[in-house]
């Protein structure tokens, strides 16, 4: 494991050794085992609480997670849905994400401010995602510790006004005072080097990190992961609303052709990109079918290797971008 070589915000605020988070992956695929090495990795990964169907279950990921890590601490990924009864669900889990060592969440989907004062109580931390600035703005006005500023090139969700990654970047620690972690598209050093140059506090990666070893998905997946240059992205469900950025295949197909067609009746989409298909492609690496989240960081995810191995490189990589820039300054 490569020493610390960075020091922010982020890095004091969750005691980690890299300012480097990997976000909640569902369904199901963060799991007690992959935020494990993620941890041990010095970087900070979040077990999804959605997907699960059996509740008992995602208490033994983060039973697994707690002695894989030697009580480190660890995060879980909380979904907040408008669906009625959902936050009142989520409150009544914290004493339990307490129990088991959890430490910090990364909030997404609506506002967290419902689940704040609970989160607070328990001396959890919070750091909420977004696919904007414009969103960050004002979750910077609320109780939590940091934001996440996602931008178009994410795989998953990159919100509907898909403004890249590079502007955001810029754009977000100019205008928001806590802690800002950027993400979308990120899988090198010398990018985690350049976020960290325009203000940001830390990165966060999805995509890049589908190739850990760790992970459950097949390798048959990973294989075509490592295979891919990324111009398999696409961006689908735009007429919902609901933009989500996923691998080309014949679902997404069938779900463009729908758009292209009007069709706003979300059940005509509803078999094309139902969970069950995508779990069962995880596990075969028969990705015909089901929707992947894929974003363009695929590009950078070239080999299968544990979590730390991909750390190491990426620490390398931004050590020899910070000495590149050095090297183009005139003294002065
Ligand atoms: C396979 C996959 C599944 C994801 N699932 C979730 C999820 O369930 N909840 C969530 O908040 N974000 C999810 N994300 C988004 C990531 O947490 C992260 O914000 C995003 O991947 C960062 O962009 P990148 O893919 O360009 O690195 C997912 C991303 C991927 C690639």
């Amino acid at each position: 494991m490569r020493d610390q070589i960075f020091k922010t915000r982020l890095t004091d605020m969750l005691g980690i050794r890299h300012p480097i988070l990997c976000g909640g992956l569902g369904p199901g695929v963060s799991d007690g085992r992959y935020v494990a090495a993620v941890v041990n990795a010095g970087g900070m990964g979040f077990i999804v609480h959605t997907g699960y169907e059996d509740p008992d279950q995602f208490l033994d990921e983060m039973r697994l997670c707690r002695d894989l890590t030697g009580g480190k601490g660890f995060g879980v990924n909380l979904y907040i849905s408008r669906v009625p009864g959902s936050v009142e669900k989520i409150i009544a889990r914290i004493p339990e994400l307490v129990d088991h060592g959890c430490t910090v969440v990364e909030t997404a989907g609506q506002n967290p401010a419902p689940v704040l004062p609970a989160l607070r109580e328990a001396g959890i931390k919070v750091i909420h995602k977004v696919p904007g600035v414009r969103y960050a703005r004002s979750v910077a006005k609320a109780d939590v510790d940091a934001v996440i500023v996602v931008g178009n090139e994410c795989g998953g969700h990159p919100g509907i006004y898909q403004i890249g990654t590079m502007v955001q970047a810029a754009q977000a620690p100019q205008e928001i005072d806590i802690p800002v972690i950027i993400g979308g598209g990120i899988g090198t050093g010398s990018q985690i080097a350049a976020a960290l140059a325009m203000g940001a506090e830390g990165v966060i990666m999805g995509t890049r990190m589908m190739v850990a070893e760790e992970m459950w998905p097949s390798r048959a997946y990973k294989e075509q992961m490592v295979a891919a240059n990324g111009t398999e992205s696409v961006v689908i469900k735009k007429i919902l609303r609901d933009n989500h950025r996923v691998m080309a295949n014949e679902s997404t197909a069938a779900v463009l052709a729908l758009e292209e067609q009007g069709v706003t009746d979300f059940e005509a989409y509803r078999p094309h990109v139902t969970g069950v298909l995508t779990r069962e492609g995880y596990k075969t690496g028969n990705l015909a079918t089901g929707t992947y989240d894929w974003g363009h960081s695929a590009v950078f995810a070239d080999r299968i290797e544990p979590v730390e191995a991909i750390f190491d490189r990426l620490i390398d990589d931004a050590m020899q971008a910070g000495g590149r820039l050095r090297n183009l300054m005139l003294p002065a």
